[in-house]
């Protein structure tokens, strides 16, 4: 109880940190981690069933595709091993595979990671009642700090999920030294199977994050509200616009808040000012070709074994993994 009040205290610590650092920046950004509150959980799911958000549906299409043969990949003669998933959300994609597992008595225990306790409350929930055979113990924390916890090794296989394109919210610096830390942290013979959003028409990558509804928008607008909420800030949300573009050239697809007058905002004491349309950066939604892709496999240290498209091509679920050498 105690444990979990002090959890909380550092997180916020860390929340308002980020936020006042962010804000005093040359150019104003908040991280896209902190999306995900209880209101940010429930309209990223609006979101995933969005016609306009098509990646959910090609990563669907892949499992629903291929389940079998991903079983078969990460337990080849039935051998127990470790399913641990980085940023796991709801499950929605995740769960099929799990069906998957469990109709084939393929022992295996799953650990779900997310920043969001609130994500991870409702998944036990969910997997709980849907699930009753399945061994999983979920775990809050950011990406970056379960890490470590990787290398503990129990004598079964690694396997690694790291799903719904998540790797397009790092830079290429730091999608580097993720990939990289992880490959560090597995053992021969451990798995890293990551879901990438590939390059293809820009007007349809724009539309998933601008779409008419006003979805993405709102999701955007929710991160002020969330400031006002728990860092006790003054924004008023109907004085910024959503900004999305989409650059072919580096695949970056970043959304902004835009200021739509000059004005100052208050944040536990200490006072922003924005001018007439400045932004502030809150998400990078980077596509990848192919190619790309592998390099960033081989320069982290991943063998690529496999790559799984959905029906169109428009995103791949690549199976990455450790060699001896
Ligand atoms: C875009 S959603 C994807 C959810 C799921 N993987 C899927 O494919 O549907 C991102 C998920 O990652 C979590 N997340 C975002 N940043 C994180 C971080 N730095 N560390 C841990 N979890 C994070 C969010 O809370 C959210 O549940």
């Amino acid at each position: 109880m105690f444990e979990t009040l002090e959890k909380e205290i550092v997180k916020q610590k860390q929340f308002l940190t980020d936020v006042l650092e962010g804000l005093s920046s040359e150019t104003k950004h908040i991280s896209s981690k902190y999306f995900y509150d209880k209101k940010g959980d429930a309209i990223f799911q609006q979101i995933m069933h969005m016609d306009e958000y098509y990646l959910t549906d090609a990563e669907l299409n892949i499992f629903e595709t291929h389940k079998c043969e991903i079983a078969k990949i990460f337990s080849p003669e039935k051998e127990p091993f470790n399913l641990i998933e980085f940023g796991a959300g709801d499950g929605l994609k995740t769960k099929i595979l799990l069906n998957e597992l469990l109709s084939h008595d393929i022992p295996f225990d799953y650990v779900p990671i997310d920043i969001s306790q609130n994500a991870l409350d409702q998944l036990n929930k969910s997997l709980t009642k849907g699930m009753p055979n399945l061994s999983f113990k979920g775990i809050q924390g950011d990406y970056f700090e379960v890490l470590n916890r990787l290398k503990e090794d129990n004598g079964r296989r690694n396997v690694v999920l790291f799903l719904g394109s998540n790797i397009g919210n790092f830079t290429n610096e730091e999608a580097l030294s993720f990939t990289s830390e992880i490959a560090e942290k597995l053992n021969a013979g451990d798995l890293f199977f990551i879901g990438v959003d590939l390059k293809k028409n820009p007007r349809k990558i724009l539309l998933a994050y601008n779409d008419p509804t006003g979805i993405t928008a709102e999701f955007n607008y929710n991160l002020l509200r969330r400031i006002n909420r728990e860092l006790g800030g003054n924004f008023n949300p109907d004085q910024f616009e959503h900004h999305p573009t989409y650059d072919p050239v580096t695949g970056e697809c970043k959304s902004a808040l835009l200021s739509k007058i000059e004005q100052e905002v208050e944040i536990d004491g200490h006072t922003f000012h924005f001018a007439q349309w400045e932004p502030i950066h809150t998400e990078i939604s980077r596509k990848y070709s192919v190619k790309q892709l592998h390099t960033l496999a081989e320069k982290s240290g991943f063998k690529v074994k496999t790559d799984l498209f959905d029906s169109n091509k428009y995103f791949v679920d690549s199976i990455w993994e450790i060699t001896s050498q």
